[in-house]
């Protein structure tokens, strides 16, 4: 019984969960014009990996654009603040997670 249980709990999370592996992009606002914008001419492998600075996802986006990527200033700045939230470069020096914000 409980494996019959398990079984279709499965079935129903399954769908959902089989799209991570393919899609490095987390859900967020902007994520649709970068999917449209960015993999184009590379699967979004090419940039997931990357942690920049808001000023570094900024030139490599003008950078795309000398190479050929079309968007709108609108687009721009979507996809800049969308690669920004979720690729950020950790700040250096910033205190680890041991200490934490509640170092009183
Ligand atoms: C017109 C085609 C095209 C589009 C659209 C495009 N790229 Fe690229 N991208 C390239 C090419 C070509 C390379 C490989 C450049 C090289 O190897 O020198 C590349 C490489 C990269 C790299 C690897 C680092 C580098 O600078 O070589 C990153 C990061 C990147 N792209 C991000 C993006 C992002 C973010 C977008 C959406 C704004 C985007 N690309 C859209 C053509 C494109």
């Amino acid at each position: 019984m409980a494996a019959t249980a398990a079984a279709l709990c499965l079935a129903v999370v399954g769908p959902v969960l089989a799209q991570a592996p393919d899609d490095p992009l987390p859900a967020g606002p902007g994520k649709d014009v970068v999917v449209r914008v960015c993999t184009a001419c590379h699967d979004a492998t090419q940039f997931a990996f990357a942690r920049l600075t808001p000023d570094e996802w900024d030139s490599e986006v003008t950078k795309m654009q000398g190479a050929g990527a079309e968007m709108t200033a609108e687009e721009q700045v979507a996809i800049t603040a969308y690669l920004a939230k979720n690729f950020p470069k950790p700040a250096p020096g910033a205190p680890s997670d041991a200490k934490g914000p509640s170092g009183r």
